[in-house]
């Protein structure tokens, strides 16, 4: 028996400060849409909360980069996140945003409630503070060098290059991110949340009774427990945020991870003002937060046990937190922009937005970090989507045209195996609801596939095209049976594929029906009129992902690029050093690919005294080595003569490598004379 008699479902509010990604999407926002849209489809009583995530740090330092103010940044993302979201299907039933007036509202009367009922404890500590900016430095404001691997441009919380997490003042050479000057240390307070208060509480309603939630989930959370829970600060020094309001905390902010779960609760008062305490405060009401899995402790551990200080709100039934999604084999990452932009998607693949809820879906990283590539797209979108889905549905439509005038024909005497088909319906529907309940949504979009597959085993099996000529009443059967499927499938895909739904709804000229209508075989009636037939997917082609595969290359490069930091000088040397190499200009009189070698070119060069033959491992930066007759270069003359591959080589020829790890030969400006020296 279901002990709820109602569902809030959130999912993380993503910072605004930047557009949404593939990952945002796999992790948190297809899964957390499917479940709702299959709670609606029950006749659930749910509301799906959703909104931007728009104080913090990061978004300051953002706006300080920019020239701009931080609410600048947040309105400028929080449009494009919006419309994001709503390009997707996402079906929140609120997406507002951290920076409004309820919220402030909220989040402040929250902290006010805890600081009355003496929750908090106040600390005070020394931290860094910049004199000529007149502020505390938040630790991504510090940079200075990490004491683990020597890099020069660490940050307070985290070195980037090797990747420990540090504190402040860990590093040497401190330095303000916002003047450059050294900061000096000074006293202030902030109040503490005492998780360690918390401890037994969470052993039980976690380690104990919450043995059910996911396996990534749970264990994360054993080991914070198992490591000793401790004082977590909720305020900051900072100018961006919800003001502290508690006397004598000017310059304080709430800390971005305190207000922005209260976040999930003032965009409920906002869609429901009236009505929104029975989501939050009746026992009967089941909360889901959906997030990726570096929130868990936030969700897990330390807004519960903000709800539990306030003592009036219930406590989240799960957290099905999923982990990361690559791309092609590297971590998505904002800043290195190595991402699919959905808002880029949607102008490169025009209504296709039920294709990539399918394939991030089907491969979302539910159990393990999983890998997005442009190579399974286009296969999961050619070898089921377009093989499995459409064609069974284009097949069933485009016969009952052909036969039947477009109309749904009747159904007479089955066979056993018709029989047998319709009784797999039932279980598919069974499947998909305990893989649902259970957030399973791979394995449930997959039983949802399964319907499809099912409808063109029957099709292939009983071959209605083949009997058309002796057995009408047959064919008229078969495809009664299999546009029954189809009316079931308009069901079972829409939580998973809400536009391709519509498409097949509009092409059996039927209304959405509710879940409980899955597993029946009489949706569609004798005599009805279908549609026009459409194809629901189209098959991508090639060329369609070599683009997309070669943008990706080309942001590697440009990464490259911007990240190129030259080699360490060499030691000093003085000139009877330098004066004994000797490096001249030649004219190449003759250039071609060494036999057997995809690397090397063999140079005739005029050297001025003669011609002289010089092998260069530069054959793959110049496909083309005729070009090169004519042209300049310079190279070492009395470098020791050597044999490669069997020819005598008398020199090297210079060059050097470009960003993209092309050779690049170096020749002087202007032609001169061959043999002059370089020098
Ligand atoms: O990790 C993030 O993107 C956070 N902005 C998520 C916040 S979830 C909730 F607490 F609001
Ligand atoms: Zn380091």
């Amino acid at each position: 028996m279901n002990k709820y008699k109602r569902y809030l479902v959130t999912s993380a509010l993503p910072y605004a400060n930047g557009p949404v990604h593939i990952g945002h999407l796999a992790g948190v926002y297809v899964p957390a849409d499917v479940y709702v849209r299959y709670l609606r489809s029950k006749g659930e009583d749910v509301i799906f909360i959703g909104g931007s995530d728009e104080h913090g740090v990061p978004i300051t330092i953002k706006a300080r980069k920019e020239g701009v103010t931080p609410q600048d940044i947040v309105d400028k993302y929080h449009t494009i996140i919006k419309k994001s979201f709503e390009d997707f299907g996402i079906s929140f039933d609120v997406y507002s945003r951290t920076s409004s007036k309820i919220h402030h509202k909220t989040a402040a009367d929250f902290f006010r409630k805890l600081y009355d009922n003496g929750k908090f404890i106040e600390k005070t500590s020394e931290q860094y503070y910049d004199e000529e900016a007149q502020q505390f430095l938040a630790d991504r404001y510090i940079v200075g060098t990490c004491p683990h691997c020597g890099n020069e441009g660490a940050y307070g919380d985290q070195c980037e290059k090797c990747g420990s997490t540090l504190s402040p003042m860990e590093l040497k050479n401190p330095q303000s991110a916002i003047s450059g000057s050294k900061p000096t240390l000074r006293e202030t307070s902030h109040w503490y949340l005492p998780l360690n208060d918390y401890e037994s509480f969470f052993k039980e309603w976690i380690l104990e009774n919450h043995k059910d939630w996911k396996t990534n989930v749970y264990g994360q959370c054993k080991s914070w427990i198992d490591l000793g829970l401790q004082p977590r600060a909720v305020s900051r020094d900072l100018d961006w945020g919800v003001p502290i309001p508690v006397d004598g905390a000017k310059g304080k902010v709430l800390y971005v991870w305190f207000d922005a779960p209260i976040g999930y609760i003032s965009n409920t008062i906002e869609l429901l003002p009236e009505n929104w305490e029975k989501y939050w405060k009746d026992e009967e009401t089941k909360l889901v937060h959906f997030i990726g899995k570096d929130n868990i402790v936030f969700h897990c551990i330390v807004f519960p046990a903000m709800l539990k200080a306030h003592g009036e709100y219930i406590l989240p039934d799960n957290v099905p937190a999923n982990e990361f999604l690559n791309l092609e084999g590297d971590k998505l990452s904002t800043s290195r922009n190595w991402a699919v932009w959905l808002h880029e998607y949607l102008e490169e693949f025009k209504d296709k937005q039920d294709v990539l809820r399918y394939v991030l879906c089907a491969n979302a990283p539910e159990t393990k970090d999983n890998d997005f590539t442009w190579k399974d797209f286009q296969t999961r979108n050619n070898s089921e989507l377009v093989a499995i889905l459409g064609n069974f549905v284009n097949r069933v439509l485009v016969l009952t045209e052909k036969y039947f005038d477009n109309k749904v024909p009747e159904r007479n005497a089955t066979t056993d195996y018709d029989n047998e088909t319709i009784a797999e319906i039932p279980k598919i529907k069974q499947q998909i609801e305990e893989s649902l309940d259970a957030y399973r949504f791979r394995e449930a979009l997959k039983e949802t596939m399964n319907l499809a597959r099912l409808g063109n085993k029957y099709l292939a099996d009983t071959e209605p095209w083949k009997i058309a000529k002796t057995d009408m009443a047959r064919v008229s059967t078969i495809l009664e049976i299999s546009l029954q499927i189809c009316a079931n499938l308009t069901i079972a895909i829409e939580p998973f594929m809400p536009f391709t739904a519509q498409k097949l709804l509009k092409m059996l000229n039927m209304p959405q029906l509710k879940w409980n209508s899955l597993g029946k075989t009489d949706l569609l009636k004798t005599g009805d009129t279908l549609g026009k037939a459409e194809l629901l997917f189209d098959k991508i082609e090639d060329d369609i992902i070599n683009q997309q595969v070669q943008k990706l290359l080309d942001t590697k490069k440009t990464n490259e690029l911007n990240n190129y930091k030259p080699n360490a000088i060499k030691p000093n040397i003085l000139f009877d050093d330098f004066a004994k190499t000797d490096i001249r200009v030649g004219t190449v009189l003759d250039c071609k690919k060494v036999p057997k070698s995809d690397k090397l070119l063999q140079f005739k060069i005029n050297d001025g005294a003669g011609e002289r033959t010089i092998l260069s491992g530069i054959a793959q930066s110049y496909p083309s080595p005729e070009e090169l007759i004519g042209t300049q270069v310079c190279f070492i003359a009395n470098f020791e003569p050597r044999k490669i591959l069997g020819t005598m080589s008398e020199g090297m020829i210079l060059s050097a490598e470009d960003a993209n790890g092309k050779l690049i030969l170096i020749r002087p400006i202007n032609q001169v004379k061959e043999g002059v020296s370089v020098g």
